[in-house]
């Protein structure tokens, strides 16, 4: 039975983490939450009473208290996914993402190798370490381009760790994750608010209210979106690597917009609809069939806002996983139609 530290989980992919591990192993969980005035624990309410599943106090930005949790938890493993996740919120909050993204890794680092070299090590990377894209599909080989000062973060994490990892001889790694979705998923990101949008416009046609339109900014950047269930599995197969600690791409191979994200959930949602206009004006109308037949006041679906705009965008994602696939026979199991739905009918059962 080994231990298992897993900070940010109380967020989607440490919660599903901590799910898997419990599900798939004999592992004890520790989970390293900062103490919030606000209690949100909805993700991980179902584990509060398993004897494995334990919380403790843990701010990785503070040097002093992540010392003190290695030192006395010792874990076997530890997986930071806690971080400041949402790249459009980085421009506004640089420092805080450095602190939380880079500096933190630095800490974490630092404490294992001065008090438990043995401890395996996973830190959270992204696509947008890739940032403005020199090939697709993107894989372990892409030079580190980032746009935004999230992804710059990131980046500095990444080359932290590989340090660590050559000086220090460290069991250390952070993976290329490229976008992972799914019920979980903060409300903030765009696929979340996109699965929920849809499903509170079918509650508002099916009581006969006027339609409240998604607003949304950029629709044509393109990203590889996969659900987060199929990651977890590949991150914990990246911590027990037989040919030893290296760091891998986890993706699905395939690239869609916004646009056809939105397309997916109104058509899981059984709507018919079509664009219309185009830059700023673009709009997405519901069908003229249906919307007479239920005689709507409203048509618009969805509409742009420019305040969903970044100030410097990554216009594709895409990755290339053949290297996790073969190394550690790792696969993804769920399509990006099926991800849809699932995010889709998830929202609208919630709404219920
Ligand atoms: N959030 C958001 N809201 N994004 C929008 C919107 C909107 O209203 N309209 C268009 N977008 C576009 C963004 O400009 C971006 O191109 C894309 O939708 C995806 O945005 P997010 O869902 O916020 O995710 P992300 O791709 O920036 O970052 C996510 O994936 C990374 C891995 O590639 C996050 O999970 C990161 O933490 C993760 O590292």
């Amino acid at each position: 039975m080994k231990k298992v530290l897993i900070t940010g989980v109380t967020g989607q992919d440490g919660s599903l983490m901590a799910d898997y591990l419990l599900k798939n192993t004999h592992n004890i969980i520790v989970g390293g939450i900062r103490r919030l005035s606000v209690k949100n624990h909805k993700n991980i309410q179902h584990l509060e009473h398993n004897p494995r599943f334990k919380l403790i106090d843990l701010d990785i930005t503070d040097h002093q208290n992540t010392n003190e949790v290695i030192l006395r938890e010792k874990p076997d493993y530890f997986i930071n996914f806690a971080a400041n996740s949402f790249v459009g919120n980085s421009w506004s909050m640089p420092v805080s993402h450095m602190e939380t993204n880079a500096m933190a890794v630095l800490y974490q680092l630092n404490a294992i190798s001065k008090h438990h070299p043995k401890c395996r090590y996973y830190n959270a990377g992204s696509s947008e370490e890739f940032g403005d894209i020199y090939y697709t599909p993107q894989d372990e080989k892409h030079p580190l381009r980032p746009r935004s000062p999230y992804g710059a973060s990131k980046a500095s994490a990444r080359h932290l760790v590989k340090v660590y990892r050559d000086s220090y001889n460290l069991y250390a790694v952070q993976g290329w994750l490229f976008n992972h979705e799914g019920t979980r998923r903060g409300e903030e990101f765009v696929t979340r608010k996109i699965s929920k949008g849809v499903a509170m416009i079918v509650k508002d046609i099916e009581k006969g209210n006027k339609i409240t339109p998604i607003s949304l900014g950029n629709l044509d950047a393109k990203r590889d979106w996969s659900d987060a269930e199929d990651f977890t599995e590949g991150v914990w197969l990246m911590l027990n690597n037989k040919l030893g600690p290296k760091d891998y791409v986890l993706s699905s191979g395939s690239t869609y917009s916004i646009r056809q994200f939105v397309e997916a959930a109104f058509s899981a949602a059984n709507i018919p609809c079509y664009w219309t206009g185009s830059g700023l004006k673009e709009k997405l109308i519901i069908s003229n069939d249906i919307s007479e037949e239920l005689s709507l006041s409203a048509q618009e679906l969805v509409n742009i806002n420019q305040e969903f705009y970044r100030p410097a965008e990554v216009d594709l994602l895409q990755g290339d996983s053949r290297m996790a696939e073969n190394d550690l026979h790792w696969k993804r199991k769920t399509s990006f139609r099926e991800l849809v739905e699932k995010m889709y009918k998830n929202d609208y059962k919630l709404l219920k």
